[in-house]
């Protein structure tokens, strides 16, 4: 069963789970009550057999327009419990829980994308954009600098001069320019922007599920470590990876490569037994 939020949307369709922020009407700025549903619906989607890639949008011509001003920031300013909380769930959801979610998934960034919106964008494993959303570090026109963890997570995705030069000016840029930097994917024009991110997603749907875990957990946790510790997590990755698929998935490909001569991993998928 599919759960209903006040300020989130969750369809299912053929494997694809949306999760779409819903609060157009203030362009899906980041109220603690959509920090809250958010962290439920990551929750029960991690283990949620039908949902096989998970699709983060917005509803309405905005993707998210960052921490809400008034909600997040001012109601909070006199009550540290509230924030407290509203704050752990914010980071939770945002990086923790989306930046290691069992399953891929992609930020389709259909309009405005500023400030906190970054964080989630950037832990997203992939994002493609509509070339005319618009992106914004507009922290330092109301004289804060990105924090949460987006300066952190621009060190990752941006390089030191863009990084910079955006936190610095605040100033917005769009779509194609995001696919330039490498901070999205790709972008295209907005007609194509569902469609560009299904066929994305159903190529992801084609690859051993059990693999694609692995290997996004591996990839991203292996960046911060040294070289010593990072061969020796990926040679005790690797081990359990073949101990615990249950698809056999290397065994089936080395199957269909060397002895059926059915494929060529260099090019797509092994034929999965199971959907
Ligand atoms: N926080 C709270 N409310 C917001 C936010 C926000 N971040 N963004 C938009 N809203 C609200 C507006 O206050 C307005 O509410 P109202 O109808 O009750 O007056 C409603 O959403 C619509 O906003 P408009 O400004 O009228 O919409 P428009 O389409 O003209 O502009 C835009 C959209 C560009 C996103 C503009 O609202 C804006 O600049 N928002 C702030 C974006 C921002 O700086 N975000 C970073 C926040 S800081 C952080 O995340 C750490």
């Amino acid at each position: 069963m599919t759960k209903s939020y006040q300020t989130v949307k969750v369809e299912k369709d053929n494997g694809i789970t949306w999760v779409i922020l819903n609060r157009p009407e203030k362009r899906n700025a980041m109220s603690p009550q959509l920090h809250y549903d958010m962290l439920d619906a990551i929750n029960e989607l991690e283990t949620d057999n039908e949902t096989r890639v998970l699709v983060l949008t917005g509803a309405g011509e905005s993707w998210c327009a960052g921490q809400d001003l008034k909600e997040y920031f001012r109601a909070l300013d006199n009550n540290p419990a509230e924030r407290r909380r509203a704050n752990w769930a914010s980071q939770e959801w945002r990086w923790r829980r989306l930046f290691t979610f069992p399953k891929p998934t992609i930020a389709m960034v259909n309009g405005y994308c500023f400030g906190g919106a970054f964080t989630p964008l950037i832990a997203c494993d992939f994002a493609i954009a509509a070339e005319d959303a618009v992106f914004g570090l507009s922290e330092i026109n109301w004289g804060i600098f990105p924090g949460g963890l987006v300066s952190r997570v621009l060190a990752d995705a941006l390089c030191y001069r863009d990084a910079v030069y955006y936190i610095m000016t605040g100033d917005p840029f769009d779509g194609k320019k995001a696919a330039e930097m490498k901070l999205v994917n790709f972008a295209v024009p907005r007609a194509q922007l569902r469609e560009e991110t299904i066929k994305l997603a159903k190529k992801l749907m084609e690859k051993n599920p059990h693999a694609l875990r692995a290997a996004k957990e591996v990839y991203k946790l292996c960046r911060t470590m040294d070289y010593s510790q990072a061969e020796d997590y990926m040679g005790a990755k690797s081990t359990a990876l073949r101990a615990t698929d249950p698809e056999k998935g290397r065994e089936e490909g080395t199957k269909q490569f060397l002895d059926d001569k059915t494929y060529r991993p260099g090019f797509g998928a092994y034929g999965r037994k199971k959907g």
